[in-house]
């Protein structure tokens, strides 16, 4: 049984309690983070953590993530894993009514645990786990910039694909554009350049995509361009990717059905993941 932290303290996942009166459970009011550990070392977890502050800032939630530092140290000792991901969920916390409007003092609530995950990802061709996705349109909310608890939008849009056999859903907005998959950040590679929607209120901040993209821009000659892209461009791609936490750089090799490339993974992507392998405990805040 795995010791979580609920509230300023540790305890047997079974004993953790929460009132059904907590936001977080009646509106989905509130932050989450989740961070790949691996030897006892977060990846990115400074910016994880300034990313969950944000997050709280802008629903109005004032909270200092520098001591989850220590929780999260205290939950790898804990549970005792080489490979652990660390979920951290802030609410705005318990109010007596549930009421839409913020109530004026409340606690938020502070949960987080830890499980068991694979090692970090191998550069390998033989051994990545490549993925098979599925298009759909983007019918998220409009702030998709956020990393809300509220996810049901991005619950639906995974289980379209999931629920058929494949990995990931790519979504696109009104105007055809790419914006990311249900949980993972999109690129596509053509010609060597690799593409990626810029920041926007319509997809995540993604953590693996700002590692990745510090780390080509700085130890490789890979063009990468934050630009719209079209959904005839993602069919006709050499190369796509999804980032996440969890993937890393994840290669796709079909999307509806279709080969993408030549249907193998490709020579971008091993460069790419051979670089985030070596570097990506460099980049933090
Ligand atoms: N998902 N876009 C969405 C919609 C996401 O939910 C995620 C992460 C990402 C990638 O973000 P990062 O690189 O910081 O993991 C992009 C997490 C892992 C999840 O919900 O479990």
């Amino acid at each position: 049984m795995s010791i979580v932290y609920l509230n300023g303290a540790y305890m047997e996942a079974s004993e953790a309690k929460i009132s059904p009166m907590d936001r977080g459970f009646l509106f989905g009011d509130g932050i989450y983070e989740v961070i790949p550990t691996h030897q006892g070392k977060g990846v990115g977890l400074g910016l994880h953590l300034k990313r969950m502050e944000n997050g709280l800032r802008s629903i109005g939630v004032e909270f200092d993530a520098e001591p989850l530092k220590q929780v999260i140290a205290e939950l790898l000792e804990k549970n005792d894993g080489d490979d652990l991901n660390v979920y951290i969920q802030v609410s705005r916390g318990t109010y007596e009514k549930r009421f839409h409007g913020f109530p004026d003092k409340v606690e938020p609530t502070v949960f987080a645990y830890t499980w068991q995950i694979g090692p970090a990802h191998v550069a390998d061709k033989a051994q990545a786990h490549t993925l098979k996705v599925v298009t759909a349109d983007d019918l998220r909310w409009q702030r998709c910039h956020i990393k809300s608890t509220s996810l049901l939008g991005n619950v639906l849009h995974f289980q379209q694909s999931y629920g058929e056999g494949y990995d990931e859903t790519l979504l696109f907005n009104g105007d055809g554009n790419l914006t990311e998959g249900s949980s993972s950040n999109a690129y596509i590679v053509k010609d060597g350049v690799v593409y990626t929607p810029p920041l926007s209120d319509e997809l995540l901040p993604g953590i693996t995509r700002k590692i990745l993209l510090t780390i080509l821009a700085e130890h490789s000659d890979i063009k990468v361009v934050e630009r719209a892209v079209s959904k005839q461009e993602v069919l006709d791609a050499d190369e796509i990717w999804m980032t996440s936490a969890s993937k890393e750089v994840g290669p796709v090799i079909q999307v509806d059905g279709q080969k993408v490339g030549s249907g193998e993974i490709g020579d971008v992507w091993l460069k790419a993941q051979t670089l985030y392998s070596k570097h990506c405990y460099d980049i933090d805040c």
